[in-house]
């Protein structure tokens, strides 16, 4: 049997059983220190020094519908590849998490995107939904965040909302470890402003929405 001690207590036992369990019963989990600390710790080593080199504004919006809103986000980010050797544990274990899902929820999963990302002192990101309108090909979303030695007073909590996009259901500091997965369709959530500087690994499970020769996602 796997156990939580707490919601937020250290992890024993199979987290896909646990992450399967959870979206079934309630559509989202947060788990605490999934990942063994050394692969942690050189993700964050790696997210410091891309944002160094390759970081950009984040948008919101696809393809022709992208724009850069900074009322609405104000946060940096650089797009992972699954053939980027330093990430290389982590792509994996979240294809794992792929098939398991797939096999047992029924999800129906494609493919995983992701990027780091790092809110900068006063940033933000204003309640939404990770599926783009009009575009459901967001299925589940998962942020790891990098942040070692977070206090309550640097702020940057994830607020999660239940479907009515009012009544909050959790609120996250983003303290290193810390996993959130949930259905990108159904919970609406928001960065609070960040005091000190915030960085996390965001990604989305996707699911083919490919039709003719319309390739969704584009390559
Ligand atoms: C996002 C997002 C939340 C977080 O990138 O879409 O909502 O806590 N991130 O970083
Ligand atoms: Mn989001």
């Amino acid at each position: 049997m796997n156990t939580l001690t707490s919601p937020l207590g250290p992890f024993d036992g199979d987290p896909y059983a646990q992450i399967i369990s959870s979206l079934r019963e309630r559509g989202y989990i947060i788990l605490n220190h999934v990942f063994p600390t050394a692969m942690l710790e050189s993700l964050f080593i790696d997210i410091k020094q891309t944002d160094r080199e390759a970081f950009h504004d984040a948008g919101i919006g696809r393809e022709q519908e992208h724009q850069l809103n900074p009322f609405v986000r104000r946060d940096r980010i650089h797009w992972l590849s699954n053939t980027y050797e330093n990430t290389t544990e982590y792509f994996n274990w979240m294809e794992q998490l792929r098939i398991r899902l797939n096999r047992e929820l029924y999800l129906g999963l494609f493919d995983y995107e992701c990027h780091y990302a790092h809110y900068p002192q006063g940033a933000f990101y204003k309640k939404h939904l990770d599926a783009f309108q009009g575009n459901t090909i967001r299925r589940l979303t998962t942020i790891l965040y990098l942040n070692p030695a977070w206090q309550p007073q640097d702020g940057g909590e994830l607020v999660m909302y239940a479907h009515d996009g009012e009544t909050i259901l959790e609120t996250v500091q983003p303290t290193f470890g810390i996993l959130v997965i949930f259905l990108s369709e159904e919970f609406p959530h928001e960065v609070l402003p960040a005091n000190v500087s915030r960085y996390s690994l965001t990604g989305w499970f996707r699911i083919n929405n490919s039709t003719g020769l319309n390739l969704d996602p584009p390559e």
